[in-house]
């Protein structure tokens, strides 16, 4: 009964991965980080948290799925993270509105499944934070709008607020300063997951020593042109990503991986954000089934998945 009781009140979320199809990189700030110009890309390849309730002040984590034993289950996940900012947020200050709740009066069990490939440049660690904030949220029916999940968010990592809203949108500073692209009609990739991980600080650690002078930080106008009027062979041509040659330094196996996609057809080819995973444009659906199953006759990578953007970035469902 109580058992009943407990699962109904569960709160579920799915959150997609992202592309960088354009990823343009300054030099390295006082900070520690890189400020970016990107465009990012939610594609239709999900990870799903569910917030269940718990005793309060307890945050407890399982992870199941793709990559789930490289995954922490405690404090070092972005899920977990989110979690406890948001207790320690709506617990220690007067919201602009609404109630106010004690920190320890908030627990949670959360349970992510995985699809999005683990350390795959997807953004997955950063895709689950944004749906476990969206989730407790909702499950400790905080009175939290947009903006304020949003600056969370961008706490957690830079990655996190574009997981939040989705869609198109280009990235500035650390790449959580959003602003959303016209984007018609929908995009066909085929995604190929690479058996290693690449750790995100490495290959920007790597771009740093490469010491380019770098252009000028902005978005190329031919990715923007190209999703505003839907033309994919434009897109194509135009991908683009400063972090492609560091990561390609750490992993020299993925140039096999990008030269088998141009053999097999594909019409743009990149390194997924920091990769390792390599991102396959197709000029329609049908052309990606051909692309998919051509990389998988040749063999490449770790798994090969279909997906298409954009979607909607983190939502609640059913
Ligand atoms: O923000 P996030 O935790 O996702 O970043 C992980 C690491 O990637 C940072 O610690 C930093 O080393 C690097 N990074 C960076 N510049 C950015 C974003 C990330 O150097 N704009």
């Amino acid at each position: 009964m109580v058992e009943t009781a407990l699962r109904a009140q569960s709160v579920r979320v799915r959150v997609p991965a992202k592309l960088n199809l354009a990823l343009r990189v300054g030099p390295r700030g006082d900070d520690g980080y890189h400020p970016l110009a990107t465009v990012f890309h939610a594609v239709s390849l999900y990870d799903e948290v569910v917030a269940s309730p718990a005793e309060p002040g307890t945050i407890s984590l399982h992870v199941s799925g793709e990559g789930a034993s490289d995954v922490p289950a405690d404090s070092r996940n972005l899920a977990w993270q989110a979690a406890q900012l948001l207790a320690d947020t709506y617990g220690s200050r007067a919201p602009r509105h609404g109630r106010r709740r004690a920190a320890a009066q908030l627990g949670v069990r959360l349970t992510i499944r995985k699809a999005i490939p683990v350390a795959g440049g997807m953004a997955g660690g950063s895709g689950d934070g944004a749906a476990a904030l969206l989730a407790c949220a909702v499950l400790w029916d905080l009175d939290a709008d947009p903006d304020d999940l949003h600056e969370l968010a961008a706490q957690l990592g830079s990655d996190v607020p574009f997981a939040l809203v989705g869609g198109t949108a280009i990235g500035c500073g650390r790449g959580d300063r959003l602003i959303p692209v016209l984007s018609r009609g929908c995009f066909h990739w085929v995604v190929v997951l690479s058996e290693h991980g690449l750790a995100t600080p490495d290959v920007y650690r790597r771009f740093d020593e490469r010491a380019q002078a770098s252009g000028p930080l902005e978005v190329p106008r031919p990715v923007v042109d190209a999703l505003a009027t839907g033309d994919a062979r434009a897109l194509g041509a135009a991908l683009d990503n400063d972090l492609q040659e560091p990561a390609l330094d750490l992993l020299p196996e993925l140039r096999h991986t990008l030269a088998a996609g141009h053999a097999a057809g594909a019409i743009g080819a990149l390194v997924s954000g920091s990769g390792p995973t390599c991102a396959f444009l197709a000029a329609d659906e049908s052309s990606a089934v051909d692309l998919s199953a051509r990389l998988s006759s040749l063999g490449v990578g770790k798994a090969i998945r279909r997906v298409a953007g954009p979607v909607p970035g983190a939502r609640l469902i059913s």
